[in-house]
Formats: C-alpha cells, sequence, structure tokens
C-alpha cells in the first residue's frame, strides 16, 4: 500500500474539495499572481466583449495546484457565461460529448481539464467542434450508419494540463491563447494564505504566513493545505493561536523542510546522489529506484526541483546540483567535484 503523502497534489479529499471551493478566487481581480496570463487575458476578455464575440479557445498548463480550474472558473465569471466542466479520461466516448457541445450556449465556457488524456478518437471528434462549431455523428452500425452534422453555438474550449507536450499538434494548433503558469513567489503566497486565513476565520501572523508560504512549493493548493495544517495543529497544541513556532512544529512534522521540499523531493534526491552517483542518470532509472510512477516524478516533483535549482536536465539525464548537496547535508564527493571544475 503506498503511504499517504502531504503533497499529493492531485487528489483533494472530500472535505478539501469544498473548503477549496470556498477559498477559490471568483473574479480576475481576485486572482493573485500570475501577472503575465491575467494582464493577457484581460484584454482579450474585453476585446472579444467589444466585439460580441466568444473568446477564442484557451490553453492552460503548469503544474497541479497553481490555479488552472480556478482561472477557468473566473474567466466564465468575468464573461458572464455558464461554466461547464469535464476532463480527458472522463469522456470516453465521442457520445458523451454530443450532450455537452449540443447544450452549450453561445459564449459559453467548457472546461476540459487533463486535455492531454483524451483519446485520439475523442480529439478527432473534437477539431470540426473547436475550428467550426459543428460535429460529425454517427449514428447506427453497418449499412445504416448515418452522419448526422450539428451546427454548434460559438462557445470557448479551455483545456487544462500539466503535460503540454504531450498534445498532439493538431489539437495543439486549434487555440488561440496558450498560457503558462509559473509557480508563485513566497511573496504572493502569503497574500495567498492571508486570504484564505481571513475567509476560514484563522487569525494568522505575518511572520507565519511567510513562512507557510515558503513551503509550500510554490503552489497555493499546498499553501491552503499547510496552512489548515497548522491550524489543527494550534488548535490541539496551542490555544489556537498560530504562531512561528507552532508553524515550524507542524512542517516539521508534515516532513517540510525550510525550501518546501517534502519527503517524496528528498528521496528523488536522495537517489540521484547515493545510487546515481549524483547523475545524470534516466528518469526510468530514477522512479525504478524509488518505487514511484514515471509520470508522478515528471508532473509533480521535478518541475519545483528544477525551479529551485536542486537538479539539472542534461541530454544524459537529471544531475544534481551543488546546492542539493548543500542542502541535504551531504559531503560533495570528489568525483563530483572533478566533474563539475
Ligand atoms: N491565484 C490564486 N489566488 C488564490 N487562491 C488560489 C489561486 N490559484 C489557486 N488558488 C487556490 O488553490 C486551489 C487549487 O487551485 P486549482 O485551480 O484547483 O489548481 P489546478 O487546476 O491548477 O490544479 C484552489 O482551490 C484555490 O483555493
Ligand atoms: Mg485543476
Amino acid at each position: 500500500m503506498k503511504k499517504e503523502r502531504f503533497v499529493d497534489y492531485f487528489k483533494e479529499n472530500d472535505e478539501e474539495k469544498i473548503v477549496n471551493l470556498s477559498l477559490r478566487p471568483t473574479n480576475l481581480s481576485e486572482f493573485i499572481g500570475q501577472k503575465n496570463v491575467i494582464s493577457s487575458l484581460k484584454i482579450a476578455i474585453e476585446a472579444a466583449k467589444k466585439r460580441k464575440e466568444s473568446l477564442e479557445h484557451i490553453l492552460l498548463s503548469g503544474p497541479p495546484g497553481l490555479g488552472k480550474t480556478s482561472l477557468a472558473w473566473c474567466i466564465a465569471k468575468e464573461m458572464g457565461t455558464k461554466f461547464v466542466s469535464t476532463s480527458g479520461p472522463a469522456i470516453e466516448r465521442a457520445g458523451d460529448l454530443v450532450g455537452i457541445l449540443t447544450n452549450l450556449e453561445r459564449g459559453d465556457i467548457l472546461f476540459i481539464d487533463e486535455i492531454h488524456r483524451l483519446s485520439r478518437v475523442i480529439e478527432e471528434f473534437l477539431y470540426p467542434a473547436m475550428e467550426s462549431f459543428q460535429i460529425d455523428f454517427i449514428i447506427d452500425k453497418g449499412p445504416y450508419a448515418k452522419t448526422i452534422k450539428f451546427n454548434l453555438k460559438p462557445f470557448t474550449l479551455i483545456g487544462a494540463t500539466t503535460r503540454k507536450g504531450l498534445l498532439s499538434a493538431p489539437l495543439r494548433g486549434r487555440f488561440g491563447f496558450f498560457f503558462d503558469f509559473d509557480f508563485y513567489t513566497p511573496q504572493e503566497l502569503t497574500l495567498v494564505v492571508k486570504r484564505s486565513a481571513k475567509l476560514l476565520g484563522i487569525k494568522i501572523d505575518d511572520e507565519s504566513s511567510f513562512q507557510i508560504a515558503s513551503r509550500s512549493r510554490g503552489s497555493p493548493r499546498l499553501a491552503n493545505r499547510l496552512l489548515r495544517r497548522v491550524r489543527d495543529y494550534a488548535q490541539v497544541l496551542g490555544e489556537g493561536i498560530i504562531t512561528s513556532q507552532i508553524t515550524k512544529d507542524a512542517c516539521h512534522k508534515a516532513r517540510i523542510d525550510e525550501e518546501g521540499l517534502d519527503e517524496l523531493d528528498r528521496k528523488y534526491l536522495r537517489a540521484i546522489i547515493e545510487i546515481h552517483g549524483g547523475g545524470p542518470v534516466g528518469i526510468e532509472a530514477i522512479a525504478a529506484s524509488l518505487g514511484e510512477e514515471k509520470d508522478t516524478l515528471e508532473e509533480v516533483v521535478e518541475p519545483y526541483l528544477l525551479k529551485k535549482g536542486f537538479i539539472r536536465r542534461t541530454p544524459r539525464g537529471r544531475e544534481v546540483t551543488l546546492a542539493t548537496y548543500k542542502h541535504l547535508n551531504i559531503a560533495f564527493p570528489r568525483q563530483a567535484q572533478e566533474k563539475l571544475f
């Protein structure tokens, strides 16, 4: 059985889903961070509104928990249209999409999460829907099969993906806007923590907010999760008051270090050093050493470690950096020194 991880971006339990809904920004002005994305979007939305047209299709990409779903939702709010949500793996047959597409009103948003996981058949079914707002639907089988053309109302497809590279070129080509999400800075996440604390009625000082922000791997989802963890801790051990000591203790208990790295991050780095001599080593070999899915490592673990400069990607694989040895408090081996200098 897999141990439950604190940093499990993909799974939100039911309680967390409800809390997160209440913490979601409700319009673009409330959306913290992602400044470049927001400013381009505002212009696109204003222009579309002026022309009384639907927005062009939008592809949102970036690591999990950075606000892609939230942003899609805000866009529908700003446009004043309906938000219909589904996901790549949920659409098994083209028929699943027909009902959804034919029910869309002019300007509605169709959100497809994990769009890189759409099957090829569904993708091809989507092309004419995206391009000319038409679908060809085949009814019956064999000699009685008939193709029926449906005209759709102009809608906006917003796709979200953690793996932009896995999208086929024709699908990518049908989007008008591409927005890449980047990790949030600790300063931005401090604002997220403070806002969430206010909404949840949690008292927290500036220093603790910043501490939580800095240990949340650049992700609002994790910042909200850690905030709730710290609150629980404060309630049980500190009479409900969040102090920086309580915050530190709670992080320690959740095994999150000062750089925001969690157990799996450190295990990943240690595996490269201890089993693979510091790298370069291929992702398959690291995944095998850890008994983890390669996808989890590529989508969740590596982007943040790359961003923080704890690993480098080379044509021959991943390798750790000097900062990694320092952070893990591992003596820098002579061979590694020779390799670097
Ligand atoms: N810019 C933001 N400002 C405030 N909270 C945010 C922001 N982006 C995301 N969140 C919070 O983080 C949670 C996870 O965001 P979500 O949109 O589900 O991420 P993604 O779809 O990229 O995995 C949301 O429920 C919301 O509470
Ligand atoms: Mg999402």
